[in-house]
């Protein structure tokens, strides 16, 4: 079985061992299969809205003899998944954004459940939808592939609805999360911030406030990336 990219590698690590487990958005199934091939799940669910990718999945599992495990899905998000068969939830490689809608949709508010969250965009979207929902977010990890660093988020529902402020939206757990990936996705998520500053103000008619707010968060910003440097060093 092909090894793993550094960021499914990160995400298998996350997910836990014995977990029925749904991956929506399989695409090409390899996560899924990993998890089941290496028996670190009993089985589970290989979802996904498009056809093609999911008959990729069928013809990666078909040929490691895991079909009789991994159940193949078409469907939308968690919309025709048995809630009380699946412990956790893994949602890769898609906007932040879509998997707001599929958590919005589904409801599956259940304190045992995890949900493994790995955005392509919009992560502080993402971070901030899940404190006002009250899903806690338990641990995150970063990974790069590709010369991308991406967050990993596990979460869980708890009940419990905060509203965090644009630093824990942009940086969530990561501050705490040891590795040189960790850093590096705080530096990211910096120069993100960067770019929009002077997007606003070369903006025709600036926003003061705005530009104002922005400059103090990115002090905010600097002042974690310091410290995290510092007990690096
Ligand atoms: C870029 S692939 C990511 C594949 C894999 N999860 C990974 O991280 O490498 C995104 C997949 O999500 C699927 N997808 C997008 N929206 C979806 C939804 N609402 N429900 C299920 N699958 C969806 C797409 O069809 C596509 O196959």
């Amino acid at each position: 079985m092909t090894a793993l990219d550094p960021r499914l590698a990160a995400i298998a690590r996350m997910v836990r061992p014995g977990a029925r487990t749904a991956d929506i958005g399989t695409d090409h199934g390899y996560l899924i299969a990993y998890l089941a091939k290496e028996n670190i799940i009993p089985g589970g669910f290989a979802c996904d809205i498009r056809p093609q990718p999911l008959e990729k999945a069928r013809g990666l599992l078909r040929g490691q003899g895991l079909l009789s495990r991994v159940k193949v899905l078409l469907t939308d998000g968690l919309s025709g998944l048995p809630r009380d068969g699946v412990d956790d939830v893994v949602i890769a490689g898609m906007g932040g954004d879509t998997m707001i809608h599929i958590l919005s949709q589904a409801g599956w508010k259940d304190p045992e459940k995890r949900f493994l969250l790995q955005p392509m965009t919009r992560a502080s979207q993402l971070r901030q939808y899940l404190c006002r929902e009250g899903y806690e977010i338990l641990e995150e990890q970063a990974a790069e592939a590709g010369g991308f660093v991406y967050a990993i988020l596990r979460a869980a529902f708890t009940g419990n609805r905060w509203e965090p402020d644009e630093l824990f939206c942009a940086f969530g757990l990561m501050p705490d999360c040891p590795g040189r990936e960790s850093l590096q996705y705080l530096i990211r998520q910096r120069e993100a911030l960067s770019a929009r500053l002077d997007g606003l103000c070369r903006a025709a008619g600036p926003d003061a406030g705005r530009i104002r707010e922005a400059r103090e968060l990115l002090a905010r910003m600097d002042a974690v990336i310091s410290k995290k440097e510092g007990s690096a060093s």
